[in-house]
């Protein structure tokens, strides 16, 4: 039986470090840092986040300003409140809620936050210092990943990772980061030819991909350490009763409430094979907010 990845736990160690870093700058005589959030239009599951990033703000002591437009603002207004932002000395992290709505072009939009100010670490000058392995912003999720590896000891040095989807805010950031540890890496994605075959290579599956389920127990190597990034809600019930053939509990769970929470992978056969597993939810999940609040205290803390 593998061991489960407390992403909860370690999102919850990695917040009292910010913590313990925004008191260092008050006992300092420096303001709190800011963090100034931008939300377009009313996409429900942005709200969620939104409200979940104000709410660990306020846990750690970091100012949390929220920006909302209508749905129909035009680019030029979004670019002249990311310009407001980007000049405004009180402001330390600017992140602009994804997706946008269907119009605006959140390209240009994360190209015009100032990089210093990029939280994200979605901005071209910050992947390019990623690509060279210098240091800047980086992109919280696979970040918060990396740490998370590293609080439990997962070694990366040679071994062979699989890096299931190639996203700019998961997949290829991620699969730099192990690069730089000195991994093996493979990006797989929805064409790559026998998919399952490449992710039994792996000493190290994460899967980013947004499919849930997609991981069968079989595709794992026994004893792999397994990081299961996706977070997808499942509704079908004969979809629910293949993927959760080895979780009858989420299968019940998904039959009382009408949907459940599922990663990417397949749990249950996950932690039958692996040698250690992040759950959904409670894995990556929490780890994102406490990657982007640890970002936000670095931006601060440059400009000193
Ligand atoms: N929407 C979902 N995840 C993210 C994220 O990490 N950053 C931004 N800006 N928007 C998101």
């Amino acid at each position: 039986m593998a061991t489960i990845l407390d992403g909860k736990a370690h999102a919850d160690r990695m917040l009292e470090v910010v913590r313990q870093g925004v008191e260092g700058r008050l006992a300092q005589g420096l303001r709190a840092p800011a963090l100034a959030v931008v939300l377009v239009g009313d996409d429900p599951a942005s709200q969620v986040y939104v409200r979940n990033k104000s709410a660990a703000c306020a846990k750690v002591g970091i100012t949390s300003l929220e920006h909302k437009l209508a749905a129909d603002t035009p680019q030029a207004d979004l670019d002249a409140l990311i310009d407001q932002l980007n000049a405004d000395s009180g402001v330390d992290g600017i992140l602009v809620q994804l997706p946008l709505p269907q119009g605006l072009d959140s390209k240009r939009a994360l190209h015009r936050i100032s990089p210093a100010k990029d939280v994200d670490g979605f901005h071209p000058v910050n992947q390019g210092l990623l690509l060279e392995g210098l240091p800047g912003l980086r992109p919280c999720t696979p970040t918060a990943c990396m740490s998370l590896l590293a609080h439990h000891g997962v070694a990366l040095k040679g071994i062979r990772a699989v890096v299931l989807g190639r996203s700019e805010i998961v997949g290829k950031p991620m699969a730099l980061m192990l690069l730089e540890q000195h991994a093996t890496v493979t990006i797989a994605h929805s064409r790559t030819k026998d998919l399952a075959a490449v992710c039994r290579e792996a000493d190290l599956l994460v899967a980013a991909v947004g499919r849930p389920g997609l991981v069968e127990g079989s595709w794992i190597k026994p004893g792999a350490v397994v990081v299961d990034v996706g977070i997808n809600r499942v509704e079908d019930e004969a979809q629910g009763a293949l993927i959760f053939a080895a979780e009858p509990k989420k299968l019940e769970t998904l039959r009382a409430k009408g949907g459940v929470l599922c990663g990417d992978v397949r749990f249950g056969e996950a932690m039958e094979v692996a040698s250690a597993v992040t759950p959904v939810p409670g894995g990556v999940g929490p780890l994102t907010i406490a990657g982007l609040l640890s970002n936000t205290l670095v931006a601060a803390n440059q400009k000193v």
